[in-house]
């Protein structure tokens, strides 16, 4: 079935046209610039609408952007391409995925219908633990394989950068068999890929009684062979991000706190999976660690909410999981914004909770179950998604110097966007100035 997908991708890489210096992509209804610094608070939602927008792009960067009718006469003879009185906007970008791994939980879905619990499921030994045995087992060509899948899947829905984790190995040869693959994807392209290193997702089954155990050898051992194979490995890349699955079940708070303390003196960027099913407290050491983002966010108080909008902590909600999960609270998403954090949104595309990678879809919940505002849930997955991994200097609004990641929608108003949703409106992608030819315009 992978094999038959990849095929029907790949007639559709067969349209890239690889643009060589200057073009222009003009008579866009609206051109949705983003312009400016990540949306905090009330801020939320200023999408610095051009009507009659033109983006001039040269080989992988924005080189200008105005109304197409003084664009055309100022860069007369360009390359041409014309949005054709549609949207164009800034690439989605997705700050929390975990699209490395093997197998399905198609039957714990059933389960999960059936009544039992997401927790009650991991407890028995299933959830995380299952996809690990699945994760662990595969060999890795056959795991390169369907994540490029969920790779491209997402890239074909608008997304042209995202985080991704490992988390599916909790021993360090599988988590460096999914950062590999992570790296290996991210060279390959199209879709640019940050990743995190999750090897606190869960306690593995051999750690079950000593969780303790387990922890140490994160800290003392796993991060260690991390950096060791991080450096011989990426030629001087950043370091990744370190997560940890901050619930009742994973790690408690004393462990999580452990894990990112270790990992920031090290030097990693840190993130965390906070208060998805009860607050432990890890919104509150994610901002006081400093970390870069903290993520689900479901069941935050107003007091770690005010802690956050008072660090530089991007929090970020993941509405496809408790969609997924079929359960109704969301995160509270009208108070964060109130309480002015920078807000972001998130696929968590995972076989678990939810196996979507479609940014579209997670505004369109957004909007109806969190109460955000069409414009308030595109800078949420835009200029704000591109803080929640460090990026929003390069990428994440249409700015002069900015890498030229676009996409072409084929609506032309923006509300379309969030109003519509279980059918892709993505029509054109320019990926660093390449370009992928989705379908026709409006
Ligand atoms: O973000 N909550 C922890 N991790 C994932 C689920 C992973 C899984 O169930 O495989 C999440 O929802
Ligand atoms: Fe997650």
């Amino acid at each position: 079935m992978i094999q038959t997908r990849l095929t029907s991708v790949s007639s559709i890489i067969a349209d890239i046209i690889i643009t060589k210096n200057l073009m222009l992509i003009h008579s866009a209804s609206q051109l949705l610039t983003l312009a400016g610094k990540p949306q905090s608070g009330s801020q939320l939602g200023q999408l610095g609408i051009i009507p009659n927008g033109s983006v001039l792009i040269r080989d992988e960067k924005i080189i200008d952007v105005g109304e197409t009718d003084e664009m055309a006469e100022k860069y007369p003879g360009e390359k041409q391409l014309s949005a054709n009185n549609c949207v164009v906007m800034p690439g989605l970008i997705d700050p929390h995925t975990h699209l490395v791994w093997a197998g399905d939980r198609a039957a714990e879905f059933e389960m999960r219908l059936e009544g039992k619990s997401y927790m009650d499921i991991m407890a028995a030994g299933g959830g995380i633990q299952s996809t690990v045995n699945a994760t662990r087992s595969a060999n890795y060509s056959s795991l390169f394989a369907q994540s490029e899948q969920h790779a491209l899947d997402m890239f074909y829905q608008g997304t042209t950068t995202a985080e991704a984790k490992s988390g599916y190995g909790l021993e360090i040869s599988t988590e460096l068999k999914q950062l590999k693959v992570l790296l290996n994807l991210n060279k390959k392209g199209p879709l640019e890929i940050f990743p995190t290193f999750l090897g606190a997702h869960a306690v593995p089954n051999e750690y079950k009684s000593r969780p303790d155990i387990y922890v140490n050898l994160v800290c003392d051992e796993m991060l260690l062979a991390l950096i060791n194979w991080w450096d011989k490995n990426t030629h001087e890349r950043p370091l990744p991000f370190v997560d940890v699955f901050c619930e009742k079940g994973a790690f408690n708070l004393a462990q999580t706190r452990r894990i990112l303390e270790s990992a920031k003196q090290l030097g990693f960027p840190l993130k965390i999976h906070a208060d998805e099913f009860e607050n432990l407290g890890g919104a509150a050491i994610a901002a006081k660690l400093d970390a870069v983002s903290a993520d689900h966010l479901v069941k935050t108080s107003t007091e770690d909410i005010k802690i956050l909008a008072a660090s530089n902590t991007v929090a970020v909600s993941l509405p496809c999981t408790p969609f997924g999960l079929a359960e109704s609270e969301y995160s509270p998403a009208k108070a964060m914004i109130e309480a002015g954090c920078v807000f972001a949104l998130a696929s968590d595309l995972n076989p678990g909770t939810a196996w979507c990678g479609n940014m579209q879809f997670a505004m369109a919940l957004a909007c109806r179950f969190m109460g955000l505002t069409p414009a308030q849930s595109i800078a949420a997955s835009t200029i704000n998604a591109a803080a929640a991994i460090g990026q929003h200097e390069n990428i994440g609004s249409i700015e002069p110097g900015k890498q030229a990641d676009l996409i072409i929608l084929s609506v032309n108003d923006y509300r379309q966007i969030p109003y519509r949703f279980g059918t892709n409106l993505v029509a054109t992608i320019i990926k660093k100035g390449k370009k992928y030819a989705l379908r026709s315009l409006c």
